[in-house]
Formats: C-alpha cells, sequence, structure tokens
C-alpha cells in the first residue's frame, strides 16, 4: 500500500549513512538550541529528515534557520526545499511504472520560468523491488527532467551549471523531491584534521566526531562549553567555529603546549578558547559556569591515565562534575565501547543517558555516550 502525502513546505535532509541513530540526535540536539519551536519528521530508517513549514517562521527558516543548521551539522550530506514526499508504507515499488506513478507530477507546474536546471537522484538503503535495478538514478532523473520540461516549457536543462538543482531520494521507505539547497560543512570541517595541524598527537580525534559530540551537548552560541581532558584542543576548535566559548584543561604540559600551537593556526571570529594546565578530577569550577562537558578521556594505557585505571578515574571525574551541573546540561563523552560505566555514571550525575557505537578501526569502537541532567 502507498501513501502519497500532500505536500506541506518545508525542508527534506539527507542524514548521513554510518551511523543514522546518532545523525538523528545530532540533529535534534542542533534543534533543541534554537528558541523557536519545530516540528520535524524523521523517516523509519533515520535517513531522511523533514522539517515542517511553520508559517510564524517561514521568514526565518529561509534566512536563519537552516543557515544556522547547516553551519552546524555533520552528519547530513544536504537540504533541500520539499516539493513533494511519497511514503511507501512496507511495499515498495516493484517496476518503473509503479515508481513514477508514486510521483504526482502536477507537483512539479509552475516552477521558476526561465531558469536553467538539473535533476539528481539518490538511492539510500537496502535496495529492494525496483531500487536494485542499475541505472535507475539516471533513468529516473532523466524522467524527471523531461516532465519538468513539458510542464515549464521556458526551462532549460544544463547539467554542468544549472540555476536550479532539483534532487530526489529515493529508498524502499519513500521518496522525497525538492530543490536543493545546500551541502554542510563536511568538507570544511573535514580540512581541520589533526595531521594538517602544527602539533599531531596519534589520540587526537577526527574532527567531523569532534564536531559531532560538540553538538549533541546542544550548546548555543555564547554558552560555555569545558573540555576537561582536551589534548591537543579538538573540540575547542570545533566549539569556536561555532561561536561557543570554551575552555579546555589538560594535565601533560607538552600537550597543552600542542594545543596552544594548535589554537594559534585558526582564526575564530568571536571567542578564543582558554586552556588550562590542570587535573580534570580537580576542577574547582561553581555551579552553572558551564552547560556542557564534552570529551574524549585517556583510553586506558597506563601512560595517557598517568597511572590510574581509567574507571577509577572516571568515576572520580564524575563525583567532581556533579556540582557544577545544572538540570538539563548535558555530558558528551567517547571512551571504549568495553568500559563499562554509564550507568554508575549516570547514577552520580542524576542523569538519563543515551549510547551510541561509533567504529573506529578494528581494534577500536568507541561509545558515545550523552548524559542529561535530570531536573
Ligand atoms: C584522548 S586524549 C584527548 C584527545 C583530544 N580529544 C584531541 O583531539 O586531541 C585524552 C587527554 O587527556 C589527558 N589527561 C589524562 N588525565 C588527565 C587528567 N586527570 N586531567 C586532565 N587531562 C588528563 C591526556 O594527557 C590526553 O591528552
Amino acid at each position: 500500500m502507498r501513501k502519497q502525502k500532500e505536500p506541506e513546505g518545508g525542508y527534506f535532509f539527507l542524514l548521513s549513512g554510518e551511523n543514522p541513530e546518532l545523525a538523528v540526535y545530532e540533529f535534534k540536539s542542533i534543534i533543541s538550541t534554537l528558541d523557536s519551536p519545530i516540528e520535524l519528521r524523521v523517516s523509519p530508517d533515520n535517513r531522511v529528515i523533514v522539517l515542517l513549514a511553520n508559517i510564524s517562521l517561514d521568514e526565518s527558516f529561509n534566512s536563519d534557520i537552516i543557515p544556522y543548521l547547516m553551519k552546524r551539522v555533520t552528519l547530513v550530506h544536504f537540504c533541500a526545499v520539499l516539493l513533494y514526499q511519497t511514503e511507501y508504507l512496507g511495499k515498495p515499488p516493484e517496476t518503473f511504472y509503479e515508481l513514477i506513478s508514486s510521483f504526482d507530477i502536477s507537483r512539479i507546474q509552475e516552477l521558476t520560468p526561465n531558469q536553467s536546471f538539473s535533476v539528481i537522484s539518490k538511492r539510500i538503503g537496502e535496495p529492494k523491488g525496483i531500487l536494485c535495478q542499475l541505472n535507475l538514478t539516471q533513468e529516473f532523473s532523466r524522467y524527471l527532467g523531461t516532465q519538468i520540461l513539458k510542464k515549464n516549457p521556458s526551462k532549460r536543462v544544463n547539467l554542468e551549471n544549472p540555476k536550479e538543482q532539483f534532487v530526489t531520494v529515493l529508498s524502499n521507505q519513500g521518496l522525497w523531491f525538492g530543490q536543493f539547497v545546500s551541502y554542510s560543512l563536511r568538507s570544511e570541517v573535514r580540512s581541520r584534521r589533526a595531521r594538517l595541524r602544527p602539533f599531531f598527537h596519534p589520540s587526537s580525534m577526527n574532527p567531523i566526531l569532534q564536531r559531532t559530540m560538540v553538538n549533541l551537548g546542544a550548546v548555543r552560541a555564547d554558552e560555555w562549553l569545558l573540555d576537561p581532558f582536551c589534548g591537543t584542543g579538538g573540540a575547542l576548535i570545533e566549539a569556536a567555529q561555532l561561536g561557543i566559548k570554551s575552555v579546555g584543561i589538560e594535565i601533560d604540559r607538552k600537550i597543552i603546549w600542542g594545543a596552544y600551537q594548535n589554537l594559534k593556526k585558526y582564526e575564530f571570529f568571536n571567542y578564543s578558547p582558554h586552556l588550562v594546565f590542570g587535573d580534570a578530577t580537580q576542577l574547582c569550577l561553581k555551579k552553572g559556569m558551564v552547560s556542557a562537558i564534552v570529551t574524549d578521556p585517556p583510553y586506558g594505557t597506563a601512560a595517557s591515565t598517568r597511572g590510574f585505571d581509567l574507571k577509577d578515574l572516571l568515576l572520580t571525574f564524575f563525583q567532581e562534575i556533579r556540582s557544577i551541573l545544572r538540570p538539563n546540561n548535558r555530558v558528551v563523552m567517547a571512551v571504549p565501547s568495553d568500559v563499562d560505566i554509564e550507568g554508575q555514571a549516570a547514577h552520580i550525575l542524576n542523569a538519563t543517558y543515551k549510547t551510541f557505537f561509533q567504529y573506529v578501526h578494528r581494534s577500536l569502537t568507541r561509545k558515545i555516550i550523552v548524559f542529561i541532567i535530570i531536573k
């Protein structure tokens, strides 16, 4: 059975397929930093998010909200204005004819006249039915291009340099069609990878995951973020790129010197992060000074923990931070997947938590744990 939906103005976002659950959580965390209530729908496979238009927000959607989201988010490929969507409730199309019948052509009438355009299609998820067909995306793009021309004769196809780009996402759960707005800034974030910084240390985290973690902290620009095991400064650099004030603490003199060299490399348009030589288990901070803690503590080698057992070190750390956090503040932490800490930590912090697994390489899978302090 197929359910065709009336197009509801709004936007859709194609999420990265590496870790869709984490991608949805990142997106929702960023939305939670906005003052406006925004309604969103997530596809059952967590690959597409639709932001529903909200008449009162129409103007600020275009000028503020979408640019803000696309600047922050890491686990999204692109954003498009939603022109049409269909959900295949459990029964994806078997034939090309069924696929094109699932698209209501009347929706592509009256597009901006005279503009050159191109259409691209993307197939996502596990292919079933017609989605298994080779060349399907080219064929579907060609079909839509022809239909757009039929309904809008003043338009022209330009594959090289179109003024407008239309995009379709095809999955066995549905079809989303719209006008391309922008890609996320993943490639810009990637350009800050640790090996390109003045000071490199093998424990440095990749900047995409580092920025994802900053986003999971749900910190607004102008609020303070603390990274108490800041290493070479990756989280501080990503936070500062987003206008978030940050402070990093590091116990190793050589590494904090390296973090300082790294921070100097980037120009921050608002706030430069602060660095403090110190111990994460003795913070001496007052309640409410920071809105989130985002951190990647040592992974347990005796050198990195200065001889402490990792679990003991983390439990001491949680005791230390319990009194400085307020309700709804978040603690985002990356630990190796075999470190069983979240139950005890949640108890100490009086927090709920959510865990995500992130494969790094054959011998390392990380857990990203997000604790939210209970009211
Ligand atoms: C996994 S690294 C952090 C990597 C960081 N995310 C980056 O991108 O560079 C953990 C850091 O915690 C530091 N560290 C270990 N024990 C500490 C403590 N008690 N207080 C503060 N820093 C500590 C280590 O020296 C190490 O640099």
